[in-house]
């Protein structure tokens, strides 16, 4: 079956949650379902190899995952303003799928999680745009028909889903963040169905 990539690092557990209400909102559209993968964390210790399989959550992803993926999440959790570290170590591994034009056309949506509400949600959303946008995958955002858009106190922006995790990275998703994590895996997923449907046609 078709699936959607929702493809994450996180540390302490708000990124991965939000990737979950995600992969919700993908399973949503008929024929579409979404798979679920981390990157390991990055260390200084160069000589350290970490397990091919994580302790607990998400397996690791594989370059085939993304190579076959019909569209794509990307979540991380802001550091200083910009993606994690980990998951942009996994993209600089990216690059035979950039010479293939592997990911050209699909789409993509982007989400991340800070401690505070002004800490870099949306410079995170963008950093984590531009190698997608050098893929040449199709990104989307979150339309304010969303109307949690208009009423969010916590988390949540145009240019992706995002979740306000307090200086304690303990506060839960709100319901409205987590609305704008399904919708976005809902656009996602219908996006990519729809662009399979056109392709299939043109080829018929
Ligand atoms: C090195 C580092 C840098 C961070 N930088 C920011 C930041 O710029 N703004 C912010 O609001 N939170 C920042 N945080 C906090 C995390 O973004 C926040 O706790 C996030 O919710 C963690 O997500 P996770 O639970 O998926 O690991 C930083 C955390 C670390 C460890």
């Amino acid at each position: 079956m078709a699936y959607i990539l929702v493809l994450y690092y996180s540390r302490h557990g708000a990124t991965a949650d939000m990737a979950r209400h995600i992969a919700r909102g993908v399973g949503e559209i008929a024929d579409m379902e979404a798979r679920l993968r981390t990157v390991p964390p990055v260390s200084t210790v160069c000589e350290a190899t970490a397990d091919s399989v994580p302790p607990s959550g998400a397996p690791y992803a594989e370059l085939d995952d993304l190579r076959h993926c019909a569209g794509l999440a990307l979540g991380s959790p802001t550091r200083f303003g910009n993606m994690a570290a980990p998951l942009k170590y996994f993209l600089e591994q990216t690059s035979s799928l950039w010479l293939s034009g592997a990911l050209a056309g699909k789409p993509a949506g982007v989400f991340t999680s800070t401690s505070s509400l002004h800490g870099g949600q949306e410079t995170t959303l963008i950093s984590m745009m531009l190698p997608l946008l050098h893929h040449g995958m199709l990104l989307l955002g979150l339309p304010y028909a969303e109307t949690d858009l208009f009423h969010t106190t916590a988390g949540g922006t145009p240019y992706g889903p995002s979740h306000l995790a307090g200086t304690n990275s303990d506060l839960p998703l709100t319901e409205a963040e987590r609305r704008l994590c399904q919708a976005l895996g809902r656009r996602l997923a219908q996006t990519a169905a729809t662009l399979k449907a056109g392709q299939a046609r043109n080829q018929a």
